[in-house]
């Protein structure tokens, strides 16, 4: 694979992310999901990365601050979502590229987990594990086989508990 370099988005970039999406999914949700997302306090800059390969964008991947609760306690964690790569340019390891990049930055940044929903193949593949396995749920109405979760500090998920994503995630699973 020739050389994909990952970096931190800057708001030159949120035109050529949003064709990266639109050329990934099926209609324009994640458009407008990101742009959400994007004005909520749990957005972090350092952590919306984009791939890109000669010069020009081909991935993204963003994660944003949720709450983990554990009992009467609540603790910030990551929730990774969307990631897309171009559809010409997939299976050539950009996504795990674009993952990897990201659980740097996310444990140079502090923070002790991540947690995503849908692909659990993929992201089992790269050292994420199934929520349900570690006793964590989650407040959307969504089948529980689709969330994996990653501790960055071993221990972070402790016994489990619950992953409380905002409204902004309720509008799109
Ligand atoms: C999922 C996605 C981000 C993976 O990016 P990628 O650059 O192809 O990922 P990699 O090359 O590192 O890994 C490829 C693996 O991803 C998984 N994968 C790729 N496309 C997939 C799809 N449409 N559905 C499920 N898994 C998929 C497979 O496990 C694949 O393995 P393979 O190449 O051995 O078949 C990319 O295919 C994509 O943008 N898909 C559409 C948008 C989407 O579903 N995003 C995920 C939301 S969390």
């Amino acid at each position: 694979m020739q050389a994909i370099t990952v970096r931190a988005e800057t708001a030159d970039d949120f035109k050529a992310i949003d064709v990266v999406h639109l050329s990934a999914f099926e209609g324009d949700d994640e458009v407008g999901f990101i742009d959400s997302l994007r004005n909520t306090s749990g957005y972090i800059p350092e952590l919306s990365l984009v791939a890109e390969f000669n010069g020009r964008i081909v991935g993204h991947i963003l994660l944003t601050r949720i709450c983990f609760q554990q009992g009467s306690k609540s603790v910030d964690i990551l929730a990774l979502a969307p990631m897309a790569v171009v559809p010409s340019q997939s299976h050539r390891g950009i996504g795990s590229e674009l993952v990897k990049t990201a659980i740097e930055e996310a444990k140079k940044q502090g923070y002790t987990a991540i947690a995503v929903i849908g692909h659990p193949e993929f992201y089992q593949r790269l050292g994420f594990k199934l929520a349900e396995d570690l006793k964590v749920g989650i407040n959307l109405s969504i089948d529980q086989d689709l969330v994996t979760v990653m501790e960055l500090e071993q221990g972070a998920l402790g016994d489990g508990g619950n992953l409380i994503y905002s409204s902004q995630f309720s509008q799109v699973y």
